[in-house]
């Protein structure tokens, strides 16, 4: 069976590019979308690329990952220092290979930023690496899946 890996974005992830650029750099997400293609293609994974600002909709994706025993990337966004919502989906739909992954270095940001309610859910978190940090999640990804 072909590895699957789903690939979910938060919310204001859909304004990388325009948002912030001295924090986020000038990548598009359809441009980290492109990145993330040409590594799992590399790797003969198949991957389902997606964002959306509304935290149901990242709930229910996380649930349709898990029917289909796929590994998952999340960058959360936002929610991932608030959300107990997406730590009970990942640990409801477990055991999930999901790496938690952020652009920017969160701890070295507002104290805000500092807390992750998905990392204890999580096989691991990546941050500070920019776009990079997809990658090396899929990577890591397809060495369990
Ligand atoms: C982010 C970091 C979060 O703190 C922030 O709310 C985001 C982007 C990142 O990729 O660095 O929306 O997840």
């Amino acid at each position: 069976m072909t590895k699957q890996i789903y690939i979910l974005n938060g919310p204001n992830l859909n304004l990388l590019g325009q948002r912030e650029p001295g924090i986020y750099g000038s990548d598009t997400l359809a441009s980290i979308e492109e990145k993330c293609r040409n590594r799992a293609l590399g790797l003969g994974i198949k991957i389902e690329f997606r964002q959306s600002n509304h935290e149901g909709v990242l709930v229910d994706w996380i649930h349709e990952a898990g029917a289909a025993k796929a590994g998952v990337v999340l960058n959360p966004g936002a929610y991932g220092h608030t959300s107990i919502a997406l730590h009970d989906a990942i640990k409801g739909v477990g055991p999930l290979p999901l790496v938690e992954v952020h652009l920017s270095n969160i701890h070295a940001r507002e104290a805000f930023r500092h807390k992750s309610m998905i990392a204890p859910a999580a096989v691991g978190m990546i941050c500070g690496f920019g776009p990079l940090g997809y990658e090396l999640a899929i990577e890591a990804l397809a060495a369990r899946l």
